[in-house]
């Protein structure tokens, strides 16, 4: 078995054995208790999906207005709940409230340098009502869309659900993205106002957001208002008339906003990702169905409980914090804490030290800040009391079992049970998951489907795969918290999902299925990265380096990184300049400026030719091979040996 710590490989999950049965203890108490108990759920919603999503989407959603029909599928195009009207906004603060946890604390915040909040229930909804109205003051209506880019504070919760309330439709773009990136985001979806910060903390250091947004906006033109939040203080430039003091428009607003009832199917947002084309796709979710999916599979997978503190250490950038900080955890009625800042600041038990003073029982993190706390000792684990943990959670990537024996020994203290959580922004929420404490884990393994998820896993041929045959990865039946489209393109929705295998959603993702029915996933089937748990396009890094003058054509492929997963390297073909390291540095500037810090290639090397097949597709295997380090091929700074290397192995392709 090659076990190196680092990257999961095929290898290091082929022949893993080990199976971790959930505790008898935690079992007798969980909301589902045995595999009995998930398997007759499963066949039952399995059996006759609209039923189950019929009642429960009644039960557990308020509705203003009831639903008449529950699925309407004109394939590949869903409508869940069809003719009801709720708010997510409702659920996850109003209808808490009606439920007695006004008192009960929705958030505690720890702030990087150190400050705290604790917000109530009824406290958040104050905030979120005065915001919607504070969104209202400057014009802003049910359809509209709304940029995000902020710091991860309770504010940032407040403004997607202030849009929420009123209708309009939130794209909350990550803090580490570049100006270029969030232009173009502002222009895809014709927002007409961004939320921002002055600054963010972090590691002791104010990260400018409003700078960036002023440098966006120039090229934003249906931007007309941005509302910014003072977080650090920092100086910022101020257009008159386009930009507003958060603090000012809350002092203005009344804490009066009845939630606007709103079709089950009116967007609630978009958020943006990377696929195999170098434009990012906006992916639109809308109301009643992805607010039950997130509510419904939180409380499976987390076996979550009135008095459970939640942490799930995503950012609201990305789907995580979108479905397991804000919609997910609050429609549940959970306790979340959000913390701002890095895990190694001040120093690298920060994490711990939350859990500790917080007493977290549900904790959710990414398998590549377990890599990172592996590398920086157990030292620093072992400082603070973890016994307030319960259930532990991983997402983002596959995790090496090498990893996940650290997490269920050093972190989980062997004693709770570990969710490796598959699931991707297009499908809302968690798919494929142990639920703690009725399925037996198998390390590496997101073992089994949720209830309502029937995955099918399907060969080039296109026929289904036998037991540990490898296939794409599809799902066969529509479910609530599915996709609805890709904002403004929905030939390019047809296409990705749904035109490759018939009649199934394709994830993207190979992968097996073992003899007991556990499912291993194997990496993308198409040229998607997995950088630290988020997805870059290769050609979006390509197209980025193409765009710098000195640049004739460009290849980036990933290579395993012991703490990242992947790495970027790229393979740069210069027109005329000299390759210096100066260069090497200026294009790593380069691709920052144009995507955002986190695209920010690890690895250029500069050569004379790129490896190619005969119809002139980049050999990207060989490529992936050649930066993994596989191939001697002597001083790989100068790759001139390519065309040699390429015509070698060019059947393969
Ligand atoms: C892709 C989706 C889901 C929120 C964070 C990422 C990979 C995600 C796992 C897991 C193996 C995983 C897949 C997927 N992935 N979770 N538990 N095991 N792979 O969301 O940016 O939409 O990326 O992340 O490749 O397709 P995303």
């Amino acid at each position: 078995m090659a076990d190196a710590k680092g990257i999961r490989s095929i290898d290091t999950v082929m022949h893993e054995e080990r199976l971790f049965p959930p505790p008898a203890e935690f079992s007798a108490k969980a909301r589902i208790k045995s595999l009995e108990e998930y398997e007759a759920l499963w066949n039952q919603v399995a059996a006759d999906p609209v039923a189950y999503w019929e009642k429960t989407g009644r039960d557990e959603l308020h509705w203003f207005e009831p639903f008449t029909q529950t699925l309407d599928w004109q394939e590949p195009f869903a409508k869940w709940f069809v003719g009801g009207k709720t708010n997510a906004s409702y659920n996850c603060l109003d209808k808490q409230i009606a439920e007695g946890r006004g008192d009960k604390p929705a958030i505690l915040f720890e702030g990087e340098p150190g400050d705290t909040r604790t917000i109530t229930y009824t406290e958040l909804y104050k905030l979120v009502c005065k915001f919607a109205n504070a969104l209202k003051s400057l014009g802003v209506e049910q359809g509209d869309r709304v940029s995000i880019y902020m710091p991860m504070t309770p504010e940032l919760v407040v403004a997607m659900l202030g849009c929420a309330r009123i209708g309009a439709v939130h794209s909350v773009i990550f803090g580490g993205f570049s100006a270029e990136a969030i232009a173009d985001r502002n222009n895809d979806a014709g927002a007409v106002a961004i939320i921002t910060a002055d600054a963010g903390w972090r590691r002791g250091k104010a990260l400018p957001l409003k700078a960036t947004v002023d440098e966006a906006l120039k090229k934003s033109p249906t931007v007309k208002h941005c509302i910014v939040l003072q977080r650090v203080n920092e100086a910022v430039e101020w257009t008159e008339g386009r930009d507003h003091w958060w603090r000012h428009l809350m002092a203005d607003a009344s804490e009066d906003c009845p939630a606007t009832p709103l079709d089950s199917e009116a967007p609630l947002f978009i958020l943006y990702t990377s696929g195999s084309t170098g434009k990012p796709k906006g992916i639109l979710h809308t109301t009643a169905g992805y607010n039950l999916w997130a509510k419904k599979t939180f409380e499976w997978v987390f076996d979550h409980r009135d008095d459970d503190v939640y942490w799930c250490t995503a950012d609201c950038g990305w789907i995580t914090g979108h479905s397991y900080v804000t919609y997910g955890p609050l429609s549940a009625g959970a306790t979340c804490v959000i913390y701002e800042g890095a895990p190694d600041y001040p120093e690298k038990d920060r994490f711990w030290e939350i859990v500790e003073k917080y007493k977290v029982s549900l904790f959710y993190t990414a398998p590549t800040a377990i890599r990172a706390f592996i590398k920086w000792g157990d030292e620093h684990v072992e400082k603070h009391d973890l016994s307030s943990l319960r259930v532990l959670g991983t997402v983002g990537e596959g995790i090496n079992p090498q990893a996940w024996m650290w997490y269920h020994e050093t972190i989980g203290g062997e004693r709770c049970p570990i969710v490796d959580t598959w699931w991707q922004t297009e499908t809302g929420g968690i798919m494929m998951s142990p639920l703690p404490g009725a399925i037996a884990t198998k390390p590496g393994s997101c073992t089994k489907p949720l209830p309502g998820v029937i995955p099918k896993i399907i060969g080039e041929d296109g026929e289904e795969c036998g037991p540990d045959q490898g296939g794409m990865f599809t799902i066969a039946h529509p479910w609530p918290g599915m996709l609805r489209g890709i904002w403004g393109d929905e030939e390019r929705y047809k296409d990705v999902y749904w035109s490759k295998v018939p009649g199934k959603y394709l994830a993207g993702d190979n992968s097996r299925c073992d003899r007991d029915g556990y499912y291993w996933i194997m990496g993308r089937i198409d040229d998607v990265l997995n950088v630290s748990g988020h997805r870059l396009s290769t050609i979006e890094i390509e197209s980025a380096l193409v765009s710098h003058p000195a640049v004739a054509e460009a290849a980036a492929v990933g290579r395993p990184h012991e703490l990242k997963g992947e790495a970027v390297a790229v393979f740069v073909m210069l027109k005329s300049a000299a390759p210096t390291e100066a260069l090497r540095q200026e294009l790593k500037q380069h691709v920052r400026k144009e995507i955002g810090a986190l695209a920010q290639p690890d690895d250029i090397r500069f050569t004379n030719s790129l490896p190619k097949t005969r119809s002139g597709k980049i050999m990207r295997r060989l490529l992936r091979d050649i930066a993994a380090g596989k191939e001697a091929v002597g001083d790989t700074s100068t790759l001139e040996d390519y065309s040699v290397l390429a015509s070698l192995r060019q059947d393969e392709e």
